[in-house]
């Protein structure tokens, strides 16, 4: 092979490999020059019919091309390569700015909270938790709790009625009932739960929470319950609270009172705020629940967990609970 054939196939074979497109051209270029039957490779075989003393240089020439020729396409190779890459690069190009997927905090509703708070107070003291059903009968949540068949007092609670005679429960005090039916004396139990009454305004929901407390056994006063409520309180609130015991009714109590606690009124000066009602068991409920009246005493005690969770928790209007806003409820996550 002369010299000058070897000069045009390479200037040839620069341009074909400079404008190929892409990679299937390069390895078409490479088979006619390098393959088993390609230019190059003839060449190569060519050369054991030339005499020894030519064989020598054109062999060396011949390789020198064939080297030459693979730089060339390794380069363009590479070159293609890269161009792909930067091509692929920018179509699947992941972009970062953009907003991640939310991810929402739950939480405790803030009832659920304050129920769980005040449970904690009472069991740390001794009380179990009790239970009993929404949907009462007129004996639990009335006759036995010392209310007369026509009495006032069972209009003041403003009663859900079923057709057949059944209510939704007007107070947790039924469970007084059942736990000292169920459990027997010495008795000291709390019972969280719903309670219904046909009210509603921005201090009265037809539902709301009550927490109700029982403790029956020999030699209970009343100054066991003023302790005991006391010691809730200051618990509940992390600090000293004054409180005051007014006299009050309930058919199931006597005496009974409400109790009020000193509050910070806007003005910075104290007021009292009803919190709670007690008193000290009826002997009637005792005796309705077969309790000797004479050997056992005990206190009662109800109180409205909205009322707490309003007054810790700083909300004003009671309606808000019930709502379900989730800007309300995400302060309390
Ligand atoms: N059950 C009464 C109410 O709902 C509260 C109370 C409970 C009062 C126990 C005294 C003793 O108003």
């Amino acid at each position: 092979m002369l010299q000058t054939d070897i000069d045009t196939l390479l200037e040839q074979a620069r341009q074909q490999v400079g404008t190929a497109a892409d990679l299937d051209t390069l390895d078409q270029c490479r088979v006619a020059w390098l393959g088993k039957t390609g230019s190059v490779t003839t060449q190569l075989k060519a050369l054991g019919a030339l005499p020894p003393e030519q064989r020598r240089q054109a062999g060396q020439r011949i390789n020198a091309l064939k080297v030459e020729l693979q730089d060339l396409l390794n380069a363009r190779r590479e070159q293609l390569h890269d161009q792909e890459l930067d091509r692929q690069l920018q179509h699947e190009r992941v972009d970062i700015s953009l907003p991640g997927r939310q991810r929402f905090q739950g939480g405790l509703h803030p009832i659920t909270r304050m129920r769980n708070r005040m449970v904690d107070i009472f069991t740390s003291l001794g009380f179990q938790v009790a239970d009993g059903p929404e949907i009462e009968d007129d004996e639990h949540n009335f006759e036995a709790l010392n209310f007369p068949a026509q009495h006032p007092a069972r209009a003041m609670h403003d009663t859900f009625y079923f057709p057949d005679g059944k209510l939704l429960r007007t107070h947790t005090s039924p469970v007084q009932i059942r736990a000292m039916r169920e459990q027997g004396i010495p008795l000291r139990v709390i019972a969280p739960g719903r309670v219904y009454r046909s009210d509603s305004d921005q201090t009265h929901a037809p539902m709301f929470n009550q927490l109700e407390g029982l403790l029956v056994d020999e030699n209970i006063s009343f100054a066991d319950l003023k302790g005991v409520l006391q010691q809730f309180v200051d618990c509940l609130f992390e600090r000293h609270l004054e409180m005051r015991l007014r006299p009050s009714y309930f058919p199931f109590t006597e005496p009974s009172a409400e109790v009020d606690i000193a509050w910070q009124q806007r003005d910075g000066s104290n007021g009292w705020l009803e919190v709670l009602g007690c008193g000290m068991v009826h002997p009637n409920v005792l005796e309705y629940c077969g309790v000797d009246s004479e050997r056992y005493t005990g206190y009662a005690f109800g109180m409205g967990i909205e009322r707490f969770a309003m007054l810790r928790y700083g909300v004003k209007d009671l309606r808000q609970f019930f709502e379900n806003d989730l800007g309300f409820l995400e302060q309390f996550a």
